[in-house]
């Protein structure tokens, strides 16, 4: 397979999971996952997790999958598009939430204040929760794995910067 090809099998796999995780910060959550509940010192989740913005996440990534599911009739059989279905797409932006909560649980544990900066683990806990999750259904192959792992932090930095540029998000990460 030739890079380009494999550029384009990856972000159509992952494609609802990057819009799950994306769309919480349009969606401007006010009730917060953890009740605003402390764990120790620190609180469980912090404020940058709510309630709008989770359930907004996983209902907009798996939209957005079901497009795709649509679409690929239309699309050439040669680009080699993963034949998607209902629970890979769910379970990728599910797994997309899941992962980004579970990773700020992990930020309070270390004092880590919410928004915060922790290079690399904010890139990567999304995408690894939405592999092991859509695990279960679908199952890419290493290679498209091992372009995920380059890719996400490099979109994940853009997209960041172009939010920030828009002023939608208060600082660039
Ligand atoms: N957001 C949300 N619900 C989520 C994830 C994100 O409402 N489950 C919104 C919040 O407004 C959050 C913004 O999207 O501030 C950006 O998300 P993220 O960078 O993941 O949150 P942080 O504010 O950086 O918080 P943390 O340090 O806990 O990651
Ligand atoms: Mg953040």
């Amino acid at each position: 397979m030739s890079l380009p090809e494999l550029a384009v099998q990856s972000l159509w796999f992952i494609f609802p999971a990057y819009i799950a995780n994306a769309s919480p910060v349009l969606l401007k959550g006010r009730r917060p996952l953890d009740f605003g509940k402390k764990w120790g010192k620190n609180r469980i989740l912090g404020d940058g997790k709510t309630w709008e913005g989770t359930i907004g996440g996983i209902v907009i990534g798996t939209m957005v999958g079901l497009l795709q599911i649509y679409a690929h009739n239309s699309l050439p059989a040669s680009l080699g598009l993963a034949k998607l279905d209902f629970a890979i797409v769910f379970l990728l932006a599910a797994g997309a939430l899941a992962g980004d909560v579970a990773g700020s649980f992990v930020k309070r544990r270390f004092s880590i204040p919410r928004g915060a900066h922790l290079p690399v683990f904010d890139q990567l806990t999304f995408l690894v929760a939405a592999l092991l999750f859509s695990s279960v259904a679908y199952r890419p192959g290493s290679d498209m794995i091992i372009f995920l792992f380059i890719l996400t932090p490099i979109v994940h930095w853009a997209t960041n910067n172009v939010a920030y540029m828009l002023k939608l998000k208060s600082n660039p990460w």
